[in-house]
């Protein structure tokens, strides 16, 4: 077993959170994306049971994500999941989108086919306070975008905290570098009011930043296995990652990718394969140089939180079993 370590744990308050049952409803929110669609086949593959889809601005427009959300699950067999288009900008400050991570088409521009199956335009926010009310206590949010259906959700409905069971985050970057400015990670950049909105909100949040995910890059024979195999689950992410390939290899030196949004999905599936460490953290939203850097409080003097539902505070990774990930993430590939 491979572990790797963020630095953000004080090695005192490292903890589990207890394993979800076997199968694990789930509402995601992503802006498609290469990394967001490998995080619909992890979850496919790895007893994600998705209950719909809802997209934002991000990676893409909000409306190309969800052409690109359903164009993914119908490829994977997963024909009966509904997807609703949400946010279209962000809201305080001016749309701006990420062709160059993800290509022109937000799906590698790999000449994926789209699905023609419709899509539900604009609603998001209101359908994941609706399917929060019609199943309570039930639901894994998972976010891998901006959050701004999330926090437009919370402005809706002050229940929808206590609504839901979970919420899972790919966000910030906590004692690393940025990758959209500096100090700050895309998916809180691109709007920072709605991830102070989520951050500040009395749930169980864990927050999967960008000081865990850079640390996931796959081992090249798992870039080859997922290049070699025929498994069409296998062929459309070996299709859909070239251009990804070619944004991450100068970054990390050899051909290989970071996995942001399947960690995400990965911890809200099994969160036992890491462990954590709650901290206070904010969105900082006025700085020149730093706005939407998430600042956690590592500081020892104060006393630890304790317990997640308090306003502000979040769940860190502390430590992580890579191999473990990386397998998970092949074998819903059929890699
Ligand atoms: C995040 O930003 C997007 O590019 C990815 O899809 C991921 O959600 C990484 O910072
Ligand atoms: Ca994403």
């Amino acid at each position: 077993m491979t572990t790797i370590r963020t630095g953000v744990g004080d090695g005192l308050t490292a903890r589990q959170v207890p394993p979800p049952a076997a199968a694990v409803d789930i509402l995601l929110d992503c802006d498609t994306g290469i990394d967001d669609s490998m995080a619909i086949a992890y979850g496919a593959g790895n007893g994600a049971r998705f209950v719909a889809c809802t997209t934002t601005h991000g990676n893409v427009p909000s409306a190309t994500a969800g052409r690109n959300t359903v164009t993914v699950l119908d490829a994977l067999g997963l024909t009966d999941v509904p997807v609703h288009v949400g946010a279209h900008r962000p809201m305080a400050q001016a749309l701006e989108t990420a062709e160059w991570v993800h290509g022109e088409d937000g799906l590698g521009d790999a000449g994926v086919p789209a699905s023609t199956r419709p899509v539900a335009g604009h609603l998001a926010a209101a359908e994941i306070v609706r399917l929060a009310h019609e199943r309570p206590g039930e639901l894994t949010l998972v976010a891998v975008g901006p959050l701004t259906n999330l926090g437009l959700a919370l402005l809706m409905d002050p229940e929808l905290p206590q609504l839901v069971q979970r919420v899972v985050i790919m966000g910030g970057a906590v004692n690393t570098a940025g990758n959209a400015s500096a100090v700050a990670e895309a998916n809180v950049w691109h709007d920072p009011e709605a991830a102070q909105l989520v951050v500040e909100t009395p749930w169980d949040l864990t927050v999967v930043g960008l000081e865990i995910t850079m640390l996931t890059a796959m081992p090249t024979s798992a870039i080859a296995r997922i290049e070699t195999s025929q498994d069409p689950r296998a062929r459309l992410i070996a299709a859909v990652f070239q251009h990804y390939l070619g944004v991450y290899a100068p970054i990390i030196g050899e051909r290989t990718c970071v996995l942001h949004d399947p960690l995400a999905m990965a911890l809200a599936l099994e969160p036992g394969m890491a462990t954590y460490r709650l901290a206070r953290a904010g969105v900082e939203l006025r700085g020149e140089l730093s706005r939407g850097q998430l600042v956690a409080d590592l500081r020892n003097f104060d006393p630890d939180p304790t317990d997640p539902r308090e306003p502000g505070v979040v769940r860190l990774v502390d430590e992580l079993d890579v191999d473990r990930f990386h397998e998970s993430f092949l074998r819903a590939l059929g890699a």
